[in-house]
């Protein structure tokens, strides 16, 4: 297969693509400020950027925002169901080169890797970590069909690819467990600096982006009424945590089921139900996964749960729910909208699956409001800009967004606001510096 610019659904739907990402602007003034610097600054001047992200009108502004800094972008999907193919179509109308659509099978969805890769970037930013841990097994030569769909695309790069990063950065939780995992065998080949660790990204991103976008999932898909539901939200973590408070602020009455014991208690002090899967699974109406874990529903709660009930999962991959239980115990499946899936269990229960169990903010509806993903993505530009200036003197590990870095964003967002903050006086400085003054 020769090399392709780009490969998405249609480059005729560009139209309603450039009038979203155009709507998205008015709701991400911080990503515009360092947009307008990087215009001028170019701070990325001669770097070709491979980014893996779901393809939205958010990350349409951020792959503008890297190309104003002087970067070349190649971006491709991070989940076969989550990509805007009017947003994907404007920006090949524009210039980039984007390689994914909604509903790419296994195969497509690494050619599209592939495609990235073939580009030798020299920054990765990933929302999963496709792009690396793919990196990582060609460079490790462990052998996979993934692997093999990208080698064919890719050819004798190989391990060369390695040589030109600088560094990369990743978006989300899932995707830094597999970096720390990469990392604590001693096998991370680069630099990787942890965005989804930054305060101004995982006390808002995960918790308010997630907590709104992952029910307007379910809402868009089934237009259930949430309010007197008995919903079972698995995992209260800073996602899980995001969806019980939404959920519960819409009237439902929400059981948490946890492992960790600080967070079930934390969701018991909240004033939730804190119970295992399996009492959950015996009543619950709706329940929505939120772990980073794999199979968190699975088989035995199936064959407990209620005619009617709703699964859906936010999430980054779509293991949380287990679709291969699901199957074996259904005598029939049946597609009812491009959302929803009935699975139809011996006894005559009805059980629906939404998003095919990915991660239904992206999969079912537009994936976190713009002025979330106004914080998550200028983080993601200005530890890129960082990645150029210090690549040198950064060590091969999981790195944290820079403290000051952080802070800008925090602030940049409360000036946009309109919002002001207390400034602390000299004297209230010097108070907290000292230890003499008490009682
Ligand atoms: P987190 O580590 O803060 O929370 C995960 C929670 O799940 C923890 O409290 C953990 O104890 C709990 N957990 C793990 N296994 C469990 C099990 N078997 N049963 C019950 N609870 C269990 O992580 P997070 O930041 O909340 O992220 C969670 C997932 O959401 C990750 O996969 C992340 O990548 C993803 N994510 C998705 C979006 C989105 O747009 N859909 C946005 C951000 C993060
Ligand atoms: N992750 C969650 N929501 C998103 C969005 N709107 N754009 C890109 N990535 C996201």
């Amino acid at each position: 297969m020769g090399l392709r610019n780009y490969w998405i659904k249609d480059p005729n739907l560009s139209d309603s693509g450039f009038k979203k990402i155009k709507w998205a602007e008015r709701e991400m003034p911080v990503l515009k400020m360092i947009m307008e610097r990087f215009s001028k600054e170019k701070p990325l001047k001669n770097v070709r950027v491979g980014a893996c992200l779901h393809i939205t009108k958010e990350t349409a502004l951020l792959v503008k925002t890297l190309r104003e800094g002087g970067a070349e972008v190649y971006l491709c999907a991070s989940n076969p169901l989550s990509t805007q193919d009017d947003v994907a179509a404007a920006l090949v109308e524009d210039g980039f080169h984007v390689f994914g659509w909604r509903g790419m099978n296994q195969k497509e969805y690494y050619e599209c890797i592939g495609y990235v890769l073939s580009s030798r970037p020299n920054i990765t930013i990933d929302d999963g970590a496709d792009l690396v841990t793919s990196i990582h097994k060609i460079y490790y030569k462990i052998s996979s069909n993934e692997v093999a769909y990208i080698l064919n695309i890719i050819g004798e790069l190989g391990e060369e690819l390695v040589k030109n990063i600088m560094g990369g950065s990743e978006e989300t939780t899932t995707g830094v467990y597999r970096l720390r995992s990469l990392s604590s065998q001693g096998k991370l080949l680069y630099p990787i600096i942890a965005v989804n660790d930054a305060s101004s990204k995982s006390l808002f991103d995960n918790p308010v982006g997630t907590g709104q976008s992952a029910l307007d999932g379910v809402i868009r898909a089934t237009n259930t009424l949430i309010a007197g539901k008995d919903v079972i939200v698995v995992g209260f973590g800073r996602v899980g945590s995001g969806i019980a408070y939404r959920a519960r602020g819409l009237g439902a009455r929400v059981t948490v089921v946890e492992v960790d014991p600080i967070n079930a208690l934390r969701a018991a002090m909240d004033g939730f139900r804190v119970e295992s899967m399996s009492s959950a699974s015996k009543h619950g109406d709706i329940f929505i996964t939120a772990t980073g874990n794999i199979n968190v529903i699975r088989r035995e709660h199936f064959q407990a749960m209620k005619d009617g009930v709703i699964l859906a999962n936010a999430g980054h991959f779509d293991v949380e729910i287990c679709k291969r239980d699901l199957e074996e115990l259904s005598v029939k499946i049946e597609k009812i909208t491009d959302c929803i899936t009935t699975y139809v269990m011996k006894d005559g229960r009805r059980l629906h699956l939404l998003g095919d169990g990915r991660l239904v903010n992206l999969a079912c509806a537009e994936g976190h409001p713009s002025a979330v993903m106004d914080m998550s993505f200028s983080l993601q530009a200005l530890s890129a800009e960082y990645i150029v200036k210090n690549y040198k003197n950064l060590p091969r590990d999981v790195i944290s967004v820079p403290r000051e870095i952080d802070l800008t964003v925090a602030r940049l967002k409360l000036i946009s606001m309109g919002l002001e903050l207390e400034e602390m006086t000299e004297e209230q400085k010097r108070y907290l510096e000292s230890w003499h003054l008490g009682t």
